[in-house]
């Protein structure tokens, strides 16, 4: 890693770009020093305070140019341990064709994943759980939602409802749901999955560590075992700017 605050000043005379308001000639300077690698993914920009006082401006426009690059996805801003050059994003594309998971999805790109739980229980089911689970009068529900990331990067946040019947212990799983599923025999075959754009709201912003009102993909999938039974309902968000999805088409016959 550079020593940033060497690699962002340099040994010149600091020179904003003139024009606007200073906060934006503060903030055009720090893009440029990124655009032209003077300043790597992953490097700690300096504090504000040797920002404010290495260029001779106030702590307030620092605050505000840095705002505006973390806005723009330049920079990332990490809870107590300062602000950073955003790492590089590399999109990962997905069949929409396949039914597969996210581990085997990430796999095939040779990406580590994790899961950060966020919630994992059996639960009284929602009237909606319900009816698209199919469950039967006491049936209950076991719910499970996970950060998931590759390496440090998250990536999406999943919330899925399966059948207590299916999925008695959630707590059992250990990263990967579907391997979970295979091992009782309740691995899903089939599924009807639904995308839309969708903003992002700030609890799922901040987890996904990207601003809130930033574009993501919402996605529903409904997945049916070999019986017809439904077995999973999942409802995800994805980051926009990390995942495309890729159809094949054909001329119909
Ligand atoms: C995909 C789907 C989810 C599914 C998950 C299983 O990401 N959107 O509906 O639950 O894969 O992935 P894994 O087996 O890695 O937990």
């Amino acid at each position: 890693m550079a020593d940033a605050p060497d690699a962002l000043f340099g040994t010149e005379a600091i020179i904003l770009p003139q024009g606007g308001p200073l906060y934006l000639q503060l903030k055009r300077w720090i893009a440029d020093a990124v655009a032209r690698g003077a300043v790597k993914p992953g490097d700690a920009l300096p504090s504000e305070r040797d920002l404010a006082t290495k260029v001779d401006v106030s702590r307030v426009t620092v605050r505000k140019a840095v705002q505006h690059l973390v806005r723009d996805g330049i920079l990332v801003q990490r809870h107590g341990s300062g602000t950073f050059v955003a790492p590089h994003q590399s999109r990962v594309e997905q069949s929409l064709s396949q039914l597969t998971s996210f581990t085997e999805d990430m796999a095939r790109r040779g990406m580590a994943v994790r899961a950060v739980w966020l919630d994992r229980g059996i639960y009284d089911p929602s009237p909606e759980e319900t009816m698209i689970l199919g469950l039967s009068p006491g049936e209950r529900v076991a719910r499970i939602a996970r950060l998931r990331l590759s390496g440090d990067m998250p990536l999406a946040i999943e919330r899925a409802a399966l059948s207590a019947v299916t999925m008695p212990d959630p707590g059992a799983i250990a990263s990967s749901l579907y391997a979970h599923l295979d091992k009782s025999g309740n691995r899903p075959v089939r599924a009807i999955q639904r995308i839309r754009a969708a903003n992002l709201g700030e609890g799922d912003a901040r987890l996904l560590e990207i601003p809130a009102g930033a574009a993501a993909l919402h996605i529903e999938r409904i997945a049916y075992l070999p019986s017809g039974k439904v077995v999973e309902f999942t409802r995800s968000v994805y980051r926009g700017d990390t995942y495309d999805f890729v159809a094949e088409l054909r001329v119909g016959k």
